[in-house]
């Protein structure tokens, strides 16, 4: 049983890195990694997620950035002081490898794949809309079938041929709700034929291409490239507050939160999103110039500098335009397209989100070989996954996997931005790193780096907090409380809801319906979805469907609070600890705020992240188990 836990020193791991880091360059100082983490943070995040977020949530969703800004900043400093104790390349991982020990390790390096390598397919793919997007700006059409994925394509032509069989025309699919089926279909429908339908999403296939080649080719290079990113984007990002600051109308911010606290929540996953990346600037350790003192100081700047212009955005984009009308995929430039004057920043925008997804991924790119670099030092993956390119002084091999770990699933896969999977890995490495710092201050023995987050004791502060968000929870969210404990029946998620009828209720709701409305309701589902929960909840009522479908009870209403309960439970065992071990407060409170983040993303979201880890584990005990270092020392 010890050997699953059996832990590094901190002594063995800098003298191993310190082997390594005489052959890789280390060139990078504070600025470039301030650099780094804000070419890491300011990416998809805030030029397109955050549409959704702030129509779900309302101008309130400021308070979703700053909460979220405070969470990642608690969090900050358990990886700075990390950063400065082991200073080596692989983040998280190496971390947990001091902290808890090799199964923990293998768990967080594993998890680490989903916000990186991940990420980047997600990057990839929303990089390629944007990109055709601007393209066809400037009068350039790429055909459809070079724009998408295989499987996208085919199941928009078999969705639009069987409409079409049904008698529709193409015309009148183009103006309904499923208008974006109609460039699927005809991607496939138009697509070279050599053997199958040849559908391939060439300029995700070209990015990753070309961003793998420069991460290959050298670690300047790339800070070179992602520098002049960052000065761009910056300098786009100010010119929309600047701007955008004049045409505010203050009466846009009322009502501030239009559907309450879960509204806000409902941006939990994107707005968190926007703000993933300043940990990986710590995957570059090895190539800094001061890294004990400089890493720190480059993931602090970065997290303020963001959360201020992250504010700043969010009150100009909803002062600008009603938060109702913010549910599209690019809002920066949705909101200055729509004034007259201000349409040329618009596209300026558009091409700076392209920019901006780029760095992102550069970053990424670094950050993902650099931790299988040192996870195959510690003998947890081969050997291959730590050689040195002899002459650019980069994990060559563990670079060029990480391309095609990324290229590969683009030409299949149809996932849409799953930014959920990579907020769910990207937080549960920030709760365990959170975690070993709390281990860490309860062991008077243990060695600390330059860098040591200031202690404030938890044991006085935890029972105010709790009483703090007791009486809240008890006054403000009296309602949502009881329904939350007594577990009150809810109405029927609308996938569920209309999957479940039968041919006669589907008809006669279509009959109600269009009674109602007094117009014809063409898609059922897309109607209901329309619908904010309130109205979604009073328009079942007069369906003519059998009641029992209409809401869900019991379990099937439990299930998803599962994940809360789980916090709920951490939450109480930490109040406990603090009594009994010395518990710092800053830590604690990034576990906390993380895990509640976490607790928001669903149970749906849990259950790939638990099948997810569940793969890792059979890989690890059937390779680096047997092969680690450290085995039977
Ligand atoms: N924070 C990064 C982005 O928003 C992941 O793209």
């Amino acid at each position: 049983m010890s050997q699953l836990f059996r832990k590094k020193t901190v002594e063995s791991i800098l003298a191993e890195s310190h082997k390594n880091s005489a052959t890789m360059k280390r060139t990078l100082g504070v600025r470039d990694l301030t650099g780094f983490g804000i070419a890491a943070i300011v990416g998809a995040g805030i030029f397109s997620t955050i549409g959704r977020a702030s129509f779900e949530g309302g101008p309130a969703v400021i308070f979703l950035f700053i909460f979220t800004a405070i969470a990642c900043g608690f969090t900050a400093f358990a990886y700075a002081e990390f950063a400065s104790l082991v200073p080596v390349s692989g983040s998280a991982y190496t971390y947990s490898y001091v902290a808890f020990g090799e199964l923990f390790a293998w768990v967080i390096g594993w998890a680490l794949i989903m916000e990186y390598a991940i990420g980047n397919i997600v990057l990839a793919i929303s990089w390629s809309d944007y990109f055709t997007t601007l393209l066809s700006g400037l009068g350039i059409h790429l055909p459809e079938w070079m724009t998408m994925d295989y499987f996208t394509a085919k199941n928009g032509f078999e969705f639009v041929t069987n409409e079409l069989a049904k008698g529709k025309t193409l015309e009148g699919i183009a103006n309904s709700p499923y208008a974006q089926e109609i460039p699927k279909y005809l991607a496939y429908k138009d697509a070279p034929f050599v053997g199958f339908n040849l559908v391939v999403d060439i300029p995700a296939l070209l990015i990753t291409f070309l961003i793998t080649a420069l991460v290959y080719r050298g670690i300047n290079e790339s800070r070179k490239a992602s520098n002049a990113m960052v000065v761009l984007k910056l300098a786009v990002v100010f010119l929309v507050i600047i701007v955008g600051a004049f045409y505010v109308n203050p009466d846009n911010w009322n009502p501030f939160a239009p559907n309450g606290i879960g509204g806000v929540l409902a941006g939990v996953s994107s707005v968190f999103y926007a703000y993933i990346g300043f940990d990986a600037i710590s995957t570059t350790a090895e190539e800094c110039k001061d890294p004990k003192r400089d890493l720190p100081r480059g993931i602090f700047a970065s997290i303020i500098i963001c959360t201020i212009l992250y504010v700043l955005i969010a009150m100009v984009i909803t002062g600008m335009v009603h938060y109702s009308e913010l549910n599209v995929g690019d809002p920066l430039a949705y909101v200055f397209d729509k004034i007259q004057d201000l349409k040329w920043l618009a596209g300026i925008i558009a091409f700076s989100a392209v920019i901006a997804m780029a760095s992102v991924f550069i970053v990424f790119q670094i950050g993902q070989p650099r931790i299988w670099m040192t996870m195959s030092r510690d003998g947890l993956l081969p050997k291959k996954f730590s050689k040195l390119h002899p002459k650019f002084k980069t994990p060559s091999f563990a670079t060029i996997f990480t391309g095609f770990v990324v290229g590969i699933p683009i030409l299949f896969t149809d996932l849409e931005l799953v930014v959920d999977a990579c907020s769910i890995g990207t937080l549960f490495a920030f709760v365990l790193v959170c975690a070993a710092v709390l281990r860490m201050d309860a062991d008077p023995n243990a060695k600390r780096g330059n860098f040591k987050t200031p202690f404030i004791d938890a044991k006085f502060v935890m029972p105010i907090v709790t009483f703090f968000v007791i009486a809240v929870c008890a006054t403000t969210f009296k309602a949502d409380m009881a329904d939350f404990f007594t577990n009150k029946p809810q109405p029927t998620p609308v996938e569920k809801f209309v999957g479940s009828l039968t041919s006669k209720e589907l008809k006669d709701s279509y009959t109600t319906l269009n009674n109602i409305t007094g117009n014809e309701v063409e898609y059922l589902d897309d109607y209901l979805k329309s619908l904010s929960s309130e109205q979604y909840e009073s328009t079942l009522q007069k369906l003519p469907v059998y009641e029992d479908k209409k809401t869900e009870k019991g379990w099937d209403v439990f299930k998803h609070k599962i994940p809360m309960y789980i916090f709920l439970l951490i939450y109480i065992s930490m109040v406990i600890r603090c009594y009994f071990k010395r518990t710092s407060i800053i830590p604690l409170a990034g576990m906390l705020c993380c895990f509640y983040m976490m607790a928001q993303l669903g149970l749906k979201n849990w259950l790939i992240f638990l099948i997810w880890l569940a793969i890792g584990l059979v890989i690890y005990f059937a390779y680096g188990y047997r092969k680690s270092k450290l085995r039977n020392i």
